[in-house]
């Protein structure tokens, strides 16, 4: 059965989007994007231009989503438009018949969250969160490891994100600087270790941070010196803005948290983009018997583990604790039949492209089959929750609950988004 759908915001991750759309194609024909629609013209005609090059159908260039939902035909959405208008254009689609699968992070606050989560629920749709970084698979190698307990029972893990932007703003994106659309990098980037963090150890029960907005006067320089890998999927970009190139941040640069899992594992997790001359990026997961240094999501660089005598393990050797050990069939389908990696040298792009790929094939057998996505509302809404709930005791000064989080109880930070967004 074909699924037809549009893809709505098409900047960078909207490009990229494509670009996962177009490694699909080679393995899996059942998905179309027949639509392209961002409020800039020239922006979907881009990307509904890079579609056709590839795959020699143009998908329709619209600007405006009330003709996408108009449009004949039509099964899904998939939206990448920046954060504050996920759960508005998500929340229309599935009242209007359609599955959703959209960006991380699911929505701008938890309460937007939850009203996605209701019309899901209600309106019978598939609700799917494009949450990548669980998807590579030498994340379910290092999750298979875990799992195995041949590391022991999980004591602790290490989580820090510090990384010098030297004052830019973050992706060249003038959105991402702002509290009322969702930015600063606990959020956009945060949101990922969250998933990944819940993914690997389990619910968490309690959350306490220290928060600051470091660097509150920023300069929007261009992609190219800020994020140079990632600058040809952002050159078509466009977004108004009134600031010039120097930009108030008023979402909160830096969080430092600890964790309690429920399983009674204690975490620490740091985010900052506000340190100078100086990149410190640290996962480590630390059992009774050996810690586990996890690899950057798409670096393809292999998990180590050393045990309590120093014996170091990486590589394939890593199979050799879990031989049961194997990638699911569509993992597999796209990784060109691979039935186990544990690391791998591919271009960032072409790996992006793969992650994105799988997510889509399981939002279309979600779809099918009519069942849950691997990240449905429920994940987004955890991942979310624990991004915010960082914020959330920054700003209260006190620990919370995750839960608290998720039932809206706490909520002093987001409280002035849902009120200025009617949500
Ligand atoms: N999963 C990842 O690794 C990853 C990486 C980057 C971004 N993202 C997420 O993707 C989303 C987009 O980020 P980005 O970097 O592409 O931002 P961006 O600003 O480059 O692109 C957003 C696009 O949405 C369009 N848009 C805004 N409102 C719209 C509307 N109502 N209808 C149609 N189009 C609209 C804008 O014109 C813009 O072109 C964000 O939610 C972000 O958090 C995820």
């Amino acid at each position: 059965m074909t699924i037809n759908m549009a893809l709505i915001g098409a900047g960078g991750m909207g490009k990229r989007h494509a670009n996962g759309y177009l490694e699909l194609k080679k393995y899996f024909s059942d998905l179309n994007i027949v639509a392209v629609c961002d409020i800039h013209e020239s922006v979907a005609k881009t990307v509904a231009d890079y579609i056709y090059e590839k795959e020699g159908k143009k998908p329709r260039v619209l600007t405006d989503i009330d003709k996408v939902l108009s449009l004949k035909n039509l099964d899904a959405i998939d939206i990448a438009t920046s954060t504050p208008m996920h759960h508005e254009i998500a929340i229309n689609a599935m009242e209007n018949g359609l599955h959703v699968i959209t960006e991380k992070p699911i929505a701008i606050t938890i309460k937007a969250a939850n009203k996605m989560k209701d019309v899901a629920i209600k309106t019978n749709k598939v609700l799917s969160v494009a949450e990548n970084y669980r998807r590579d698979p030498i994340n379910r190698l290092t999750k298979a490891l875990i799992d195995s307990k041949k590391i022991g029972e999980i004591y602790f893990t290490l989580d820090l994100n510090l990384s010098s932007s030297n004052k830019s703003v973050m992706h060249s994106t003038v959105w991402r600087s702002k509290k009322f659309q969702a930015g600063g990098n606990v959020l956009d980037a945060g949101v990922h270790n969250a998933d990944m963090l819940l993914y690997l150890l389990g619910t968490v029960e309690t959350i306490f941070a220290q928060v600051s907005i470091f660097e509150k006067e920023r300069i929007l320089r261009n992609m190219n010196e800020v994020a140079p890998v990632l600058s040809k999927m952002y050159s078509h970009r466009k977004e108004n803005s009134q600031e010039g190139d120097i930009i108030l941040q008023d979402a909160i640069d830096s969080a430092f948290g600890v964790l309690k899992f429920d399983s009674g594992t204690i975490g620490q997790i740091s985010f900052s983009d506000a340190s100078h001359g100086y990149n410190l990026g640290v996962s480590t997961i630390n059992g009774s018997e050996g810690s586990l240094y996890r690899s950057p999501s798409r670096s393809g660089k292999s998990p180590r583990i050393i045990f309590s005598n120093g014996r170091e393990i990486a590589g394939d050797k890593l199979f050799d604790l879990i031989p049961e050990f194997k990638l699911d069939d569509d993992t597999s389908m796209i990784w060109d039949g691979a039935k186990k990696m544990s690391s791998y040298n591919l271009d960032f792009h072409l790996v992006d492209a793969k992650i994105l790929a799988f997510q889509y094939i399981d939002f279309y057998r979600s779809i099918i089959k009519n069942k849950k996505p691997e990240v449905g509302y429920d994940e987004g809404i955890k991942a979310l929750g624990l991004a915010y709930g960082l914020i959330e005791s920054g700003i209260k000064g006190n620990v919370i609950k995750l839960e608290d989080v998720i039932s809206e109880k706490e909520d002093i930070y987001q409280k002035e988004i849902n009120e200025k967004y009617l949500i």
